[in-house]
């Protein structure tokens, strides 16, 4: 083969001449170092040459022509070669039978090159062949591999060694094989032309493991110390084989999370994070780290790292839970509703977890507490009692928050306990309390003198006051009823009318009078007289109080009351306060005096010292009789009038 190739080109170069210059010699030959390599090497001339004494010839090194003083290898006319060569080379063929071939002993790494025969037939038929022999000196043997390496799939590594010297045959051998599995082994004599290769050849099938491990291939020529080695790193590809990422976990909104995934692959895998079908960032590694500087709760949901190195694609995803402290709950607005009314509240909130909902009315739990993003309360035929604000709290570990819906119920006046006429010094003075949404319109009727007195009509000693929904009104009659009083008291919102007859608490004194009877006693009556000088102390100090214009103002001290807080209470405690607020009425309106009335009073006062007690005493003890029916009217004939 080698012949042909390097022949033909000759043979054109001389074709059409029946001479020929034509020499024959390996193309290429490979030795290791220290052993020896023979060049075989046949020559021809042109028929027409005589060789004149002989035919001689000379190998030469590196160059062709002797004008570029190439090193001579071999002269067979002398013995004189260059250093180099001094006693490693010997011709082996017979110039005579047109056989150049060449020996070069104990070779080394610098006899490495090309190498030209000049053959000398004598006179001027001297010729340099132009083609040559390359000597490849090797140190060590060759191992021959595919181009790449792919796991489960059979592989063969061929080691070589040139076999071209005679006296030494080398043996190859495999080494570090043991961790290959079911391995085969095969060797094989490779002649091309004149040249030839030991090889071993070693099958089997690498995995993922093999990827990095050192195979070595041995030559050794038996009987000498010389040992050549080659040793390679196994690069066998392989998809990605493990994907390892985080454990699904839990994170607080707002803190920074650093997902890491680490690939097993070779060669490296493009190594993407992807979100909801969404690549976050991609690069090409062995690990990588998908950082989220301050999370939130929408980032929550399945991460994914994928690795792709082109041999295969492997995919690992964790859950990212994303904590938060409850959302401010959204709710109705607030609103007014008629009483009767049917309510359905609605209060939508977020959080991680789900956060339980609570419903408070001014404070005080209502409805059911339930662990939803969502809750309703539910108020069927909502009363007064019904109005007032509710909150709507959110919970969960991580934090609260809750809105207010305000409810405002408006109904229809309601006629208060604390309604009634007294007798006074001065006359009689009735008192109408309601509580109504809108607040109710208070009028008086005295049907007997067929009169009606309202805010509009002020003809008549007619005060009002209003807190909230609580409307107090009060009208001044100048003369004591001597017997029966029949006043009536109206009052009016959008909703509804309501009429009552107010009653005379005339018969207290005797009440007293019976109470003191009964208990009897120094103690109480000591009590009393204590009771009364703190009275008259606290009235004196009242009347150094600014109120003290108002109330001259007013003409009557005794249709003084001092105002009342604006805040909106409960309905419980405005009823309460309410009754408060017809005890201080009575003790305002009555005057500090001696006499008759003194008693009463007296015991009237109580309730700025005992608010529980007054109230007792004017809301449970009231007897029936003390009821004011009468049909007599010339009692009180005369009103007062501004
Ligand atoms: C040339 O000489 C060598 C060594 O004697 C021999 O082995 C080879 O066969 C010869 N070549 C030819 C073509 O005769
Ligand atoms: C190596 O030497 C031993 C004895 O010295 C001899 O028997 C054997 O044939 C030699 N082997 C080779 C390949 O020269
Ligand atoms: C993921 O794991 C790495 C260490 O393997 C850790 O530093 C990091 O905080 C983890 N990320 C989360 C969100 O747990
Ligand atoms: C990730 O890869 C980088 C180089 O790409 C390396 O320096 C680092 O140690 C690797 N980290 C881990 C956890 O393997
Ligand atoms: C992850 O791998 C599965 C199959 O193993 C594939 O169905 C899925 O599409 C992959 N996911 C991504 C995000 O590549
Ligand atoms: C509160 O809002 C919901 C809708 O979010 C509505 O269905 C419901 O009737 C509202 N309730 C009131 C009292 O306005
Ligand atoms: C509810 O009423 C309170 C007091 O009356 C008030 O401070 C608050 O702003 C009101 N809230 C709403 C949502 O109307
Ligand atoms: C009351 O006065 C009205 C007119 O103001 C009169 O029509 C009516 O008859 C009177 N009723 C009585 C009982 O006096
Ligand atoms: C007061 O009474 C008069 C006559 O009865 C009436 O016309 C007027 O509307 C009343 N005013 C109020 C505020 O109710």
């Amino acid at each position: 083969m080698w012949g042909f190739e390097l022949l033909l080109p000759i043979l054109l170069v001389f074709k059409g001449t029946w001479a020929q210059w034509n020499v024959w010699m390996p193309r290429d030959i490979s030795t290791m170092t220290n052993s020896c390599v023979v060049i075989p090497c046949t020559f021809m001339y042109p028929s027409g040459v005589r060789p004149y004494r002989g035919i001689h010839g000379i190998w030469y090194f590196g160059q062709p022509y002797p004008q570029f003083f190439p090193p001579v290898v071999f002269k067979s006319r002398t013995d004189i070669v260059h250093e180099s060569y001094k006693g490693r080379t010997k011709l082996l063929g017979d110039l005579q039978q047109r056989n150049c071939t060449l020996q070069i002993n104990n070779i080394g790494i610098e006899h490495s090159g090309r190498y030209y025969f000049r053959a000398d037939l004598g006179g001027t038929n001297i010729f340099t062949y132009p083609d040559f022999s390359e000597v490849k000196v090797l140190d060590q043997p060759i191992i021959e591999l595919p181009e790449e390496i792919i796991s489960n799939q059979s592989l063969e590594v061929t080691c070589y060694a040139p076999d071209n010297c005679p006296d030494m045959s080398p043996e190859v051998n495999w080494m570090n094989t043991e961790y290959l599995p079911n391995l085969q082994f095969s060797s094989e004599y490779l002649v091309e032309s004149t040249t030839a290769v030991m090889s071993t050849t070693i099958t089997f099938t690498p995995t993922h493991k093999h990827n990095g491990k050192l195979l070595g291939c041995k030559v050794q020529y038996p009987n000498t110390t010389y040992i050549y080695e080659r040793i390679i790193a196994l690069d066998v590809k392989y998809a990605p084989r493990a994907v390892e990422v985080n454990v699904s976990t839990d994170v607080m909104e707002g803190s920074m999370v650093i997902l890491h995934c680490l690939v097993d692959s070779n060669p490296p895998s493009r190594i993407s994070w992807v979100m909801l079908d969404t690549e976050l960032q991609a690069e090409t590694s062995l690990n990588s780290s998908l950082v989220i500087e301050s999370i939130e709760s929408g980032q929550e949901g399945v991460y994914t790292c994928v690795a792709d190195n082109g041999y295969g694609t492997m995919n690992r995803s964790l859950y990212l839970a994303v904590k938060y402290p409850p959302r401010e709950p959204l709710v109705n607005e607030s609103s007014t509703v008629v009483e009767g009314s049917n309510l359905h509240l609605h209060c939508r909130t977020q959080g991680n977890p789900v956060p339980t909902l609570t419903w408070l009315k001014d404070g005080n739990l209502v409805g059911n507490i339930i662990a939803e993003e969502h809750s309703v309360l539910e108020i069927e035929d909502i009363t007064y009692e019904g109005d007032g604000e509710y909150r709507c709290l959110a919970e969960n570990e991580h934090g609260r928050a809750s809105s207010v819906i305000n409810i405002t119920v408006e109904f229809a006046p309601v006629f208060l306990l604390e309604s009634k006429c007294m007798a006074v010094r001065e006359g009689i003075q009735c008192v109408c309390v309601a509580s109504g949404n809108p607040e109710p319109a208070i009028e008086f009727h005295l049907p007997d003198l067929n009169v009606t007195i309202n805010e509009t009509e002020s003809r008549f000693n007619y005060y009002t006051h209003s807190d909230g929904y609580v409307a107090t009104s009060m009208i001044k009659l100048k003369d004591k009823p001597a017997s029966g009083l029949n006043v009536l008291c109206t009052m009016t919102n959008i909703y509804g009318t309501e009429t009552v007859r107010l009653e005379l608490q005339q018969e207290r004194k005797y009440i007293l009078a019976v109470i003191i009877g009964t208990i009897g006693g120094v103690a109480v009556i000591g009590f009393i007289i204590a009771a009364v000088r703190y009275i008259s102390r606290k009235n004196q100090k009242e009347n150094a109080n600014p109120g003290q214009d108002l109330t001259l103002k007013l003409e009557s001290p005794a249709l003084f009351y001092s105002a009342v807080k604006k805040e909106k209470p409960s309905l419980r405690k405005k009823v309460l306060k309410t009754e408060l607020l017809g005890t201080k009425f009575n003790s305002i309106l009555e005057e500090p005096s001696t006499g008759e009335d003194s008693d009463y009073q007296n015991i009237v006062s109580f309730s700025d010292v005992d608010i529980n007690y007054a109230s007792l005493e004017f809301s449970c003890i009231r007897p029936k009789e003390a009821s004011a029916k009468t049909d007599d009217t010339s009692d009180y004939t005369e009103i007062k009038s501004k």
